[in-house]
């Protein structure tokens, strides 16, 4: 039995997934490596910090989920089931603090879901699923093949706040270490949740919106892109 930020569970049952958030939020280093650092602020600023030329701009809102390690468990059978996230950002990150290979606990991602699950998902809440939202996930599984992203240590995965994704099973032996933090801006954060039907809207940037418009009129799914470890 080990006990973390959320609950106290068999180690095996839960997957060897632990949460620890409030208790890492106040070190100095990690919030030096997560909320503070200016490289990975000024990336996620290019995609989520709109077109500010007749308003105030909006304030940059950093959260620090926490340290999410995956201790290594015995092999399991059966599919991965994917879920969205119930709480609001619009860029969450994940920093790989151990080299992750697929095997290792890699975040899991279905590829271009975030554009079906967005308008059926405005009213899911950690405590309500709706219909739409578990017919449209059970279709993403279907349909769309997952992809575990793998990196060194250092590596930076950046992911929309409606994309199916899943804490992958690590079967590698060690510690999968890694840092969670949520960004979204204060216009976005003040919209109404049932208005954000739309994966991307006026509140992300203008390189963003076009880059989607692009990808939607070429019917291709965004790209997985990898920032260099060395610059974060
Ligand atoms: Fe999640």
């Amino acid at each position: 039995m080990v006990e973390d930020w959320c609950f106290k569970r068999d180690m095996t049952e839960r997957g060897g997934r632990l949460k620890f958030r409030e208790n890492t939020r106040s070190i100095g280093p990690v919030r030096t490596m997560t909320i503070y650092n200016t490289p990975l602020r000024y990336c996620v600023e290019t995609l989520i910090m709109p077109d500010h030329n007749t308003r105030a701009a909006p304030i940059f809102r950093p959260m620090l989920r926490g340290l999410y390690p995956i201790f290594s468990q015995p092999e399991k059978s059966g599919p991965l089931r994917g879920h969205c996230d119930t709480h609001f950002f619009q860029v969450s990150c994940v920093i790989y603090l151990s080299d992750t290979d697929a095997n290792d606990g890699a975040f899991v991602v279905w590829p271009g879901s975030h554009r079906m699950i967005a308008p059926v998902a405005t009213e899911l809440t950690r405590y309500h699923s709706p219909k739409e939202y578990l017919k449209c996930r059970d279709e993403v599984e279907r349909t769309i093949e997952p992809v575990s992203i793998t990196g060194k240590t250092g590596t930076v995965v950046l992911w929309h706040y409606r994309l199916l994704h899943a804490a992958g099973r690590n079967t590698g032996g060690g510690v999968r270490h890694a840092a969670l933090i949520d960004f979204k801006n204060g216009w976005a954060d003040a919209m109404p949740p049932k208005e954000r039907n739309k994966a991307f809207d006026e509140n992300w940037s203008p390189v963003v919106l076009e880059a989607e418009r692009e990808l939607a009129a070429q019917g291709a799914d965004m790209a997985v892109g990898h920032v260099p470890a060395e610059s974060v």
